[in-house]
C-alpha cells in the first residue's frame, strides 16, 4: 500500500469517491474499504445521522442552501478524522463551497463516470429519496440529468482519477481503483 500524502492529516489515508447520483459511489466505496480493511463512511448517511433527519426532510424543512452548508461542514470533519477512510460523497458535494479544493488536498479522489443513459435508467427506479430529481419522470429526468451533468462535469473531472463505469461489474470497478492506488 503506497503512502498517500494528505496535506490535512499526513499520516492517514483518505480515499474519496465522487460522481453523479446513481453512479454507484456507496456500493463501490464499501467494497474498496472491505478490500483495504479500513472504515467506510457515506457522507449522506453521516449527515442523516448527525442531523437526525433524512436528506429529503432536510431539503424540505431547511432548504438546499442549509443542506450544502452542512454537507461542507461534515466533509471537512470527515477528512480531518484521525483514521484511514473510504468516503462516498453525495452527487453535489464537489460542486459547492470550496469542497473540491479540500478534496484535492486531503485525499486520493476518484470520479465514477457514467453515461446519461446509465444514470437515467438507474435513477428512474430510485429517485424518491433524492429531492433534486423526485418530481421528474421519463424523458424529463433524462433531460435534467444531461443538463445537470454538463454543469457538474467540470468539478468531477478535477478528481485525481476517473473510472468509466458503464457496463462494468462492481468487482471490476473496485479492482481498477485498487490498481490505481498501487501506481
Ligand atoms: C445530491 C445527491 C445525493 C444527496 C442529495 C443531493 C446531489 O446523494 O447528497 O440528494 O446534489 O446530487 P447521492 O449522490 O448519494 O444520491
Amino acid at each position: 500500500m503506497p503512502i498517500i500524502h494528505n496535506t490535512i492529516n499526513q499520516q492517514f489515508m483518505k480515499i474519496v469517491l465522487m460522481g453523479y447520483m446513481g453512479s454507484g459511489k456507496s456500493t463501490v466505496a464499501k467494497q474498496v474499504a472491505i478490500g483495504l480493511d479500513i472504515p467506510f463512511i457515506d457522507l449522506d448517511d453521516y449527515i442523516v445521522e448527525h442531523e437526525n433527519k433524512s436528506i429529503a426532510a432536510i431539503f424540505k424543512a431547511e432548504g438546499e442552501i442549509y443542506f450544502r452548508l452542512q454537507e461542507s461542514k461534515y466533509l471537512k470533519q470527515l477528512l480531518d478524522q484521525e483514521q484511514d477512510l473510504v468516503l462516498a460523497l453525495g452527487g453535489g458535494t464537489p460542486c459547492y463551497a470550496k469542497n473540491i479544493e479540500l478534496i484535492g488536498k486531503a485525499s486520493e479522489s476518484f470520479y465514477l463516470r457514467a453515461s446519461i443513459n446509465t444514470l437515467s435508467d438507474r435513477l428512474v427506479k430510485e429517485k424518491e429519496q433524492r429531492p433534486l430529481i423526485a418530481s421528474f419522470d421519463g424523458e424529463q429526468l433524462k433531460e435534467f440529468i444531461a443538463k445537470h451533468l454538463f454543469e457538474r462535469r467540470n468539478f468531477y473531472e478535477q478528481a485525481k482519477h476517473t473510472i468509466a463505469i458503464d457496463d462494468k461489474a462492481i468487482e471490476e470497478i473496485v479492482e481498477e481503483i485498487r490498481s490505481k492506488l498501487k501506481d
